[in-house]
């Protein structure tokens, strides 16, 4: 009786922890160095505070540093520490709202829920001190002006520093980056690599192309691309627009500056066009031309054979539960902004009743402990008061595991296909191919692809 009253005084902890939780408490960016696509370096985070890394000036005034005020289960909004007087005695804010989406326990993709602003030509909002005291993340978070929101290729990452190496598991690239090609690189003045070169997307490990991974050979082609010192690049994350061009954002296994470069892909026949751009993409990239950074190049890639997969004759469930393209938890692929981050919703409630669990499981100790060593006199009177109040039963809080919305689990899963594939066919670059085989992948449209997928 007196377990069950405790428990009612922890649901009502728990439900208070939940209402807590839009004051950014539980943001999942924990303390130390994260790399941050839309500056491309790190950035320091300090108790849900940028100290480092976001600070620009306006008019010779400086924003420093930036705190996470409030949030919802897929938005975090960030206010400058300081103000700066912008127009004569009016003294703004500026707030970066970021719809943000997980991908992995390390890394995170969002969006600038902003307008452009006219002072910097970056998104993000300044707000009068007079508006800045709203509760509402809507009030931060509603970008309405001028170009409006962000395009569907305006998202950046975050990586927690030096994870590279496990950030890029279950994020597989989309098909056309699947192949060992031989690329030429443009940098606008002149084109280098050729014929010989080899850019490996067919990376394989332990029996299992992992999909995720480019190896580059500098012996073949010297020039360095995207930062990656020893040739290889992992994917992050991506995003497709209108369902042939590809935004793919890949970090260098260096961690090396520019750490993260954005592709933008498509695919025509045997032929893939390439536009990079370092950090994240730019607004308005395409595959075929360079963007406004001076460090973009056009790459254009040839394949010499695509990756083929095949699962063995014992086909298990695991396999055939691997996410498909249109079902996968990243629903960017929806034209609405509405729906463009849906994933990791729920990460702020699962960790506030997480963490109201725990305390409650602590209060049930502490109490029980009080009541063996002081109350034990007083059983009676207890026992009489839990037996009047016991309402209806309340049952116990979920597992925190089961709050996991599927979406989450695919994503958080490990790697489920290794065991079950071979490579079909990777032979050697020059050597002798089924041509149908390869033909067929590579001049049938993208989307009928899917059904042809083997490693499904
Ligand atoms: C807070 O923002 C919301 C959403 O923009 C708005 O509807 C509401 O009126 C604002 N409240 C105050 C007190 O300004
Ligand atoms: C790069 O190419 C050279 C020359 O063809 C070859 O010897 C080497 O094994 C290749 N390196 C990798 C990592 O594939
Ligand atoms: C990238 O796109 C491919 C193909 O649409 C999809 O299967 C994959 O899940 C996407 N990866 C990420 C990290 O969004
Ligand atoms: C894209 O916009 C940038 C400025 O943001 C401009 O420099 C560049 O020329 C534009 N590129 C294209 C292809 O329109």
């Amino acid at each position: 009786m007196f377990i069950s009253w405790m428990i009612n005084v922890g649901l009502m902890v728990s439900i208070l922890f939940t209402v807590v939780d839009c004051t950014c408490n539980n943001l999942p960016l924990t303390n130390g160095n994260w790399w941050d696509s839309r500056v491309n370096k790190a950035i320091t985070i300090n108790t849900g505070t940028v100290t480092d890394g976001w600070g620009f000036s306006i008019n010779s005034q400086q924003f420093d540093t930036f705190s996470c005020t409030i949030s919802d289960d897929s938005r975090w909004v960030f206010r400058s520490d300081n103000t700066i007087e912008l127009l004569f005695g009016a003294n703004y804010y500026a707030f970066y709202c970021l719809q943000y989406t997980y991908l992995t326990d390390n890394s995170y993709m969002y969006y600038v829920q902003s307008d452009i602003e006219q002072f910097n030509g970056e998104r993000v909002y300044l707000v009068d001190t007079s508006s800045a005291n709203n509760n509402s993340v809507e009030a931060y978070c509603s970008p309405d002006n001028g170009r409006s929101g962000p395009d569907i290729r305006e998202y950046h990452v975050f990586v927690k520093e030096n994870t590279q190496n496990s950030v890029h598991q279950n994020q597989y690239f989309p098909d056309p980056l699947l192949g060992v090609f031989s690329y030429t690189v443009n940098d606008g003045s002149n084109t280098f690599c050729g014929a010989e070169s080899v850019w490996d997307g067919c990376y394989d490990t332990s029996n299992s192309i992992d999909r995720t991974t480019v190896i580059l050979n500098y012996t073949q082609c010297s020039t360095t691309l995207m930062g990656a010192v020893g040739g290889k690049l992992y994917n992050v994350a991506n995003v497709t627009e209108s369902g042939s061009t590809y935004y793919v954002i890949l970090i260098n296994a260096d961690g090396v500056d520019p750490i993260f470069t954005c592709l933008a892909v498509s695919q025509s026949g045997n032929t893939r066009y390439i536009s990079t751009n370092p950090g994240g993409c730019a607004w308005n990239q395409t595959s075929t031309s360079r963007t406004g950074n001076a460090d973009s190049v056009l790459i254009t890639m040839t394949a010499y054979e695509t990756c083929l997969f095949t699962t063995t004759t014992s086909t298990t469930t695991t396999t055939t539960t691997t996410p498909a393209p249109t079902t996968t938890g990243v629903t960017l692929e929806a034209d609405t902004k509405a729906s463009e981050n849906s994933d990791g919703s729920n990460t702020g409630v699962i960790v506030g009743v997480v963490l109201s669990l725990l305390l409650l499981i602590a209060i049930i100790v502490i109490a029980f402990l009080l009541y063996q060593k002081y109350f034990k006199k007083r059983k009676a009177h207890i026992q009489h008061m839990t037996l009047k109040d016991q309402g209806p039963d309340i049952k116990r809080p979920l597992p925190p595991d089961s709050d996991f919305t599927l979406s989450e689990l695919n994503l958080k899963r490990e790697p489920t296909m290794s065991d079950d594939l071979v490579i079909d066919s990777l032979s050697p670059r020059g050597k002798a191919l089924p041509m149908e085989r390869v033909l067929s992948r590579a001049s049938a449209p993208y989307e009928t692809q899917s059904s042809q997928r083997n490693y499904l």
